[in-house]
């Protein structure tokens, strides 16, 4: 599709909310502003496009947001608007605004929808990879994965003291759907005894012999990182079957869950942040549409959508390697 002349940009988070959300948002109004653009925040996502809960921003709309964790537009997982008729009343509101184009910030689910809009109404979207799953091609890392990191070794160095005292194993389970990314920065980061991931399966067999060498080398505390969605199952049904082959084992489990989603993003996350939204909305004005933004190599680059999706990030074999050397 040719350049468009784009004069006023939405802006929305859809999807699970990350930290540095908000950094991103300032970061895209700045620099719509900067450019001469009118920009318009579109609130709860996909969702506030299909009921016209969109407001023109101005510089107050985005004063102390850069280190709040959150969204301020809001987030939602619209079901709507996977629907021609909910797509077909967004896009009858975008119209009525005259938005002639859009910055999306959030996951795969998200950015789906940026493409479907893209292809069937022609709306110019720029994607921002906003997760911290972080599983998104097309990117090193996404938007909020360093602060849930950050976040989940803070917990999890808290429940090493505990286990510590008791001579306790924990199995601890951090988010990150169908994705390992957490669990491996985290338990490589706290020193787990294992990291259980959705990518690899590891035999309960193989979990009990590193429990038991780690046992002969005296090891205070074990914990045991396991990533919601694995092969292997929750951390509760894997605690559970060690337990029946370790009977003596004193064993406790702890979900993490929405805790990682909080919090102010990292230093990390709010210049990954700046960086994309202002990519986002010159990469929109150089006529980059149904891409989206990301940095490979400390270089941004746009990626189609499409592939940004559908492609697999793989879990980095390096990084399970030294989390191997490591536990053992
Ligand atoms: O995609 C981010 C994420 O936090 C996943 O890690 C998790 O599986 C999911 O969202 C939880 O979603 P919800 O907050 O809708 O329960």
């Amino acid at each position: 599709m040719e350049s468009k002349t784009i004069k006023k940009i939405g802006v929305l988070t859809s999807g699970g909310d990350a930290p540095g959300m908000n950094a991103a948002i300032r970061a895209v109004v700045r620099a719509g502003f900067y450019y001469n653009l009118e920009v318009y925040g579109i609130y709860r996502g996909y969702e506030g496009m299909i009921n016209d809960d969109i407001r023109k921003m101005d510089s107050r709309s985005i004063a102390h947001v850069l280190e709040r964790g959150g969204t301020f537009l809001k987030s939602a997982r619209s079901q709507e608007f996977r629907t021609p008729e909910g797509r077909k009343k967004a896009y009858d509101n975008l119209r009525k605004h005259g938005i002639d184009a859009l910055v999306v910030i959030g996951g795969d689910g998200s950015l789906t929808g940026a493409h479907l809009f893209y292809k069937e109404y022609g709306i110019p979207a720029v994607g921002l990879p906003g997760t911290i799953d972080n599983d998104l091609f097309g990117t090193d890392l996404t938007i909020g994965f360093d602060t849930a990191c950050n976040t989940a070794i803070e917990a999890i160095d808290k429940i090493r003291d505990t286990a510590t005292s008791h001579d306790r194993l924990f199995f601890i389970e951090v988010m990150g759907r169908d994705a390992g990314f957490i669990a491996i920065n985290a338990g490589i980061g706290s020193a787990a005894a294992a990291i259980l991931i959705p990518e690899k399966k590891m035999p309960v067999e193989s979990l009990i012999e590193r429990l038991k060498s780690r046992e002969k080398a005296k090891k205070e505390s074990n914990i045991v990182i396991v990533a919601e969605g694995g092969k292997s199952g929750g951390a509760a049904e894997i605690a559970e079957k060690v337990q029946k082959i370790l009977p003596t084992y004193d064993i406790k489990v702890t979900i993490l869950g929405h805790l990682q989603r909080g919090g102010a993003p990292s230093a990390f996350d709010r210049t990954l942040a700046s960086k994309l939204g202002v990519s986002a909305v010159e990469g929109l004005l150089q006529g980059k549409y149904d891409v989206m933004v990301g940095v490979i190599n400390n270089k941004v680059v746009f990626t189609p959508i499409k592939r940004a999706i559908v492609d697999d990030k793989k879990v980095d074999e390096e990084e399970l390697r030294i989390a191997a050397i490591l536990s053992t």
